[in-house]
């Protein structure tokens, strides 16, 4: 989205993600764990649809987070993995 349309919403990005002790989203647990990164430049985005789907959808399948993730490309063609942090991420997040 272009900045403008942000205007007077509060915007969280994936450095306000953690808590201020440093731990860990869920989210960003599960993709450390899954290995859901190689170089890390898709990362943030990834981490931030991840968690806004978990947040409103929930992750009920596979195919539900690839369709949801289809706008965030991985040039290191992780996809497997990320989907794997995705679902588990997810999983934390609704215990
Ligand atoms: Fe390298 Fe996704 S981890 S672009």
């Amino acid at each position: 989205m272009l900045a403008a349309q942000a205007a007077g919403r509060q915007v969280t990005t994936i450095e306000g993600l953690a808590a201020a002790d440093g731990t860990l989203h869920p989210m960003q647990a599960a993709f450390r764990s899954c290995h859901g990164l190689q170089c890390g430049f898709c990362t943030p985005g990834m981490v931030m649809s991840a968690v806004d789907l978990a947040r409103h959808h929930g992750c009920t399948s596979e195919t539900q987070v690839r369709d949801a993730l289809e706008g965030n490309l991985c040039r290191c063609t992780g996809y497997h993995n990320i989907v794997k942090a995705v679902m588990q991420g997810a999983a934390a997040m609704s215990a």
